[in-house]
């Protein structure tokens, strides 16, 4: 059985889907903080698979080393935790509790139960202002604000229990994967699930589709004189479809004969970086919808580009994303309005 903390959310209920779908057990486990148990019901139709849900927070010490008793877990998927750069800088402390102590109370759970399998959703941010592009997973860290900083934390937390590991000579030692996302967009090709922000959104398709349905009057693009192809924000966005099946891809590296040696650090995005306006001109050609925009000063904390370097995942996991910007545009509006209030329908 794979535990998957966070289960209910964006990236992980589409991550369970594909779990389902390769035949594995899945164990969610969410405190609905940011997630309505509607996505796992659909998450359910779509596969035809049950899956065990447990409401909770991961920071309770007594529910995670009892799931570990009553579960046989082979290894864990850890996505739980808030993700807004914006609220982090106005509440780091509740950012640093609920993500660093979650994995604090998880590892420590996994640990006593001596299941030492995970992969952790890390994000590029840990790259923080990028001095050469693509990126590649050795080059330096830093972090430009509390989220940042708590995956850094977090990251550096785990390089820490193999070398313990060494040192007390402990078997099975721990096996990590971290998965740095670049922008996760899209969704399952259903419309049943997808991104279903709660408050504002943070992130630009949402702020796109939430525009295209009537919800807002106009996107803010957030600067147009960067050194990019047309001067707006290059990302490397990539399918939520694609991300989630590379976490099924490290489960099953983590599973395997070799498995993967101490902390491993794993880029997954398509490799290209796409402007704000191409996304936003593919997304009203694809979906013959208009989306109203105004240029707006550049957002504080932005940088200008970023995008991966993946022949480390293709290498070693043996995984890389085949969507295309067309389908990610096509599958976020299909979501959007099929659920033009996202599960509140
Ligand atoms: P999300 O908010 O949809 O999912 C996170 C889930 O964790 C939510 O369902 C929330 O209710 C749950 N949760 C939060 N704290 C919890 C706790 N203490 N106990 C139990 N459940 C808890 O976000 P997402 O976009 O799916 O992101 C998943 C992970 O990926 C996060 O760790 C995020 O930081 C990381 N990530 C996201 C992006 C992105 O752009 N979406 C990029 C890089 C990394
Ligand atoms: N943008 C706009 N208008 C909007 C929203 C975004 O023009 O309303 C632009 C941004 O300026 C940027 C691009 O669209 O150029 C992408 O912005 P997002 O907010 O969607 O994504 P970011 O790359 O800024 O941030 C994301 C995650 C962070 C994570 C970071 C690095 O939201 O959590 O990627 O992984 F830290």
């Amino acid at each position: 059985m794979i535990l998957v903390t966070g289960g209910a959310g964006y990236i992980a209920s589409h991550t369970c889907i594909e779990l389902l779908q390769a035949g594995y057990e899945v164990l969610a486990i969410d405190n609905l903080s940011n997630a309505s148990k509607e996505s796992l019901q659909r998450v359910q139709k779509i596969t035809g698979k049950k899956l065990t849900f447990i409401k909770g927070d991961i920071r309770n010490e007594q529910l995670m080393a009892e799931t570990f008793q009553q579960y046989n877990i082979a290894a864990v998927i850890h996505f739980a935790g808030l993700k807004a750069v914006g609220e982090s800088c106005a509440m780091p402390l509740e950012y640093y509790d609920n993500n660093i102590n979650s994995t604090l109370v998880l590892t420590q759970a996994m640990q006593a139960a001596n299941c030492k399998k995970l992969v952790f959703s890390s994000s590029a941010t840990v790259y923080g202002n990028p001095e050469k592009l693509p990126l590649t997973e050795d080059m330096p860290l830093s972090a430009t604000n509390p989220y940042g900083r708590s995956k850094l934390i977090i990251e550096e937390i785990l390089r820490d229990l193999p070398i313990a590991d060494a040192i007390k000579q402990t078997n099975p030692p721990w096996s990590v994967a971290l998965l740095r996302y670049f922008n996760p967009v899209g969704a399952h090709q259903s419309g049943l699930i997808g991104e279903d922000p709660s408050d504002t959104p943070n992130n630009l398709m949402p702020f796109i589709t939430q525009t295209a349905i009537g919800r807002r009057e106009k996107l803010a693009i957030f600067g147009d004189d960067y050194d990019t192809v047309d001067g707006t924000g290059v990302r490397d966005y990539i399918h939520v479809v694609d991300l989630a099946l590379g976490h099924v891809k490290a489960v099953e590296k983590l599973l395997s004969a070799g498995g993967i040696e101490g902390v491993q650090a794993y880029n997954l995005g398509t490799g290209t970086g796409i402007s704000v306006l191409e996304m936003l001109n593919a997304f009203a050609k694809t979906n013959k919808v208009k989306v109203p925009y105004e240029i707006v000063p550049r957002r504080a904390g932005d940088i200008a580009a970023c995008y991966a370097d993946v022949s480390r995942a293709k290498k070693e996991l043996n995984w890389q994303a085949t969507r295309q910007l067309e389908d990610m545009v096509k599958d976020s509006w299909h979501w959007q309005s099929k659920n033009p209030k996202g599960y509140k329908n």
